[in-house]
């Protein structure tokens, strides 16, 4: 089963992800041996604090792009970047194309610190919606706000929003209660993507199929969170 990756920071030199290109080079045998074929390459954005070094950026990915075919690993990577959300900015920098959405679509892979309001995230998701975007929460699990508020997160995608979870969240939940809030998404069916958020080849590694095989008996159709659906 082909899977994609939406959100992974395996690009060297733009963020604290891959530290140089031998570990892009690891990464990228480690997701083809994870039977992934699509990569969203996607370092931090943070428009509000700094400008997205686009041309870098465009340089890097056609490289690693150029890489994953000289290996012939059967992977192609995308633009796309995970933009810590700031009002009005980041709509401004979208419009202007000064940062990529995801794989040029109409998505795009958003974050805010955890302990955010939640009506800051229901603000952001109707002002991208505004412009024309479906915002991608990325790692939800991690929002204070919205943990076992299960009709907030509804709430949340009602407004247009997909939600996204990590891999190694659903590897190994941070302890008990945290395994049931991620069960209760899982079976409710409120995850829409499940993503490495990978940067490096070491402990935050690409681990797509390692979080499948941990999920795939007890939620059947699993597979569909692999897909990028909409996007890819
Ligand atoms: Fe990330």
């Amino acid at each position: 089963m082909p899977l994609a990756d939406i959100h992974c920071h395996l690009l060297p030199g733009l963020d604290d992800g891959s530290r140089d290109w031998d570990t892009t080079e690891a990464m990228l045998r480690r997701a083809r041996d994870n039977g992934i074929t699509r990569i969203i390459a996607t370092p931090h954005a943070d428009p509000a604090v700094k400008a997205f070094p686009l041309d870098r950026y465009k340089e890097t990915l056609d490289k690693a792009n150029a890489l994953s075919l000289k290996l012939e690993l059967g992977i192609t990577l995308y633009p796309g970047c995970e933009i810590m959300y700031a009002e009005g900015v980041t709509e401004r920098m979208l419009e202007d194309a000064r940062i990529p959405s995801l794989a040029g679509s109409r998505h795009v892979l958003v974050e805010f610190f955890p302990d955010v309001k939640y009506d800051a995230i229901l603000s952001a998701i109707r002002r991208l919606a505004y412009v024309g975007r479906i915002a991608v929460l990325a790692h939800i699990e991690r929002f204070e706000c919205l943990y076992k508020r299960f009709e907030r997160i509804t709430e949340l995608k009602a407004a247009g929003a997909k939600l996204q979870v990590n891999c190694g969240t659903i590897i190994k939940p941070p302890g008990f209660f945290a395994k049931r809030y991620i069960d209760k998404l899982l079976g409710d069916g409120l995850i829409d993507y499940l993503a490495t958020d990978a940067h490096s080849d070491g402990m935050r590694r690409v681990n797509a199929k390692e979080a499948y095989d941990a999920i795939a008996e007890r939620f059947p159709g699993s597979e569909r969170l692999f897909d990028a659906k909409g996007i890819l």
